[in-house]
């Protein structure tokens, strides 16, 4: 049995509920928007050195979005974290500072972070994409496939055990899919074999106070993912 499957029946013997997607090619209407743009991922093997990824990243240009960046943001934390936080796409700041998450939405998950018990410090924090897209548009189905190896890399190198997916469009882009965040909360998904918890973006949390507690439900469930109950 793949190891994917091993790990849904691991988890449903402990009554959480995964959800495997069966085909690993962007869909929906904004993939098929950029179909036979999209890069194959096989193009790039995986860097596993710390080093290396980040000049290949600091230096990329497998995309547009190298023209407009002020720089790549390549990730930050603990390079050996067991939380990954998986947002988006660096915004003004970020793509400003070299740093994910360090404007307002920063901040929130920062405290989101600190409600589990961590601090920045201890999780790793990436983005789906590493260049910011000009005037924070979602990223193009394109943009994030040839990013992707980026994380994929950073992924094999910290070897988290839990991933949370922030926002809307870094879980659709993760899971390679359309459904609606509503739809994604609640449930462990598996990405690259590793359980997968989908929570709101801070931003949206920002405008939207009263979904702050399904936020807070959504990292729960991801802590007890990470300890093996539910
Ligand atoms: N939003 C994201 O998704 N990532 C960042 O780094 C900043 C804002």
């Amino acid at each position: 049995m793949p190891p994917v499957y091993q790990r849904r029946e691991r988890l449903k013997s402990m009554g959480i509920e995964t959800w495997v997607p069966r085909i690993s090619v962007p869909h929906g209407p904004e993939a098929r928007a950029g179909e036979g743009e999209t890069e194959n991922i096989c193009a790039h093997p995986l860097i596993l050195d710390w080093d290396d990824l980040e000049q290949e990243v600091l230096g990329c240009t497998r995309c547009a979005l190298h023209e407009t960046r002020t720089q790549a943001v390549f990730g930050v934390g603990n390079r050996t974290a067991q939380w990954l936080f998986i947002g988006e796409a660096p915004g003004e700041q970020e793509d400003l500072q070299g740093e994910p998450f360090v404007g307002r939405a920063g901040q929130l998950l920062n405290e989101m972070i600190k409600a589990i018990g961590l601090s920045r410090e201890e999780v790793y924090i990436a983005n789906v994409l590493k260049c910011r897209p000009p005037k924070n548009r979602d990223p193009l189905p394109q943009e994030a496939a040839a990013c992707e190896s980026h994380l994929l890399s950073q992924l094999a190198l910290i070897k988290p055990s839990i991933i949370v997916a922030v926002g809307r469009i870094a879980a659709q882009n993760l899971l390679k899919t359309g459904t609606p965040i509503g739809k994604l909360r609640g449930v462990v998904h598996d990405y690259q074999s590793i359980p997968l918890v989908v929570t709101y973006h801070p931003a949206y949390l920002l405008r939207s106070q009263t979904e702050k507690r399904r936020a807070w439900e959504d990292l729960k469930l991801a802590r007890r993912t990470l300890n093996g109950r539910h």
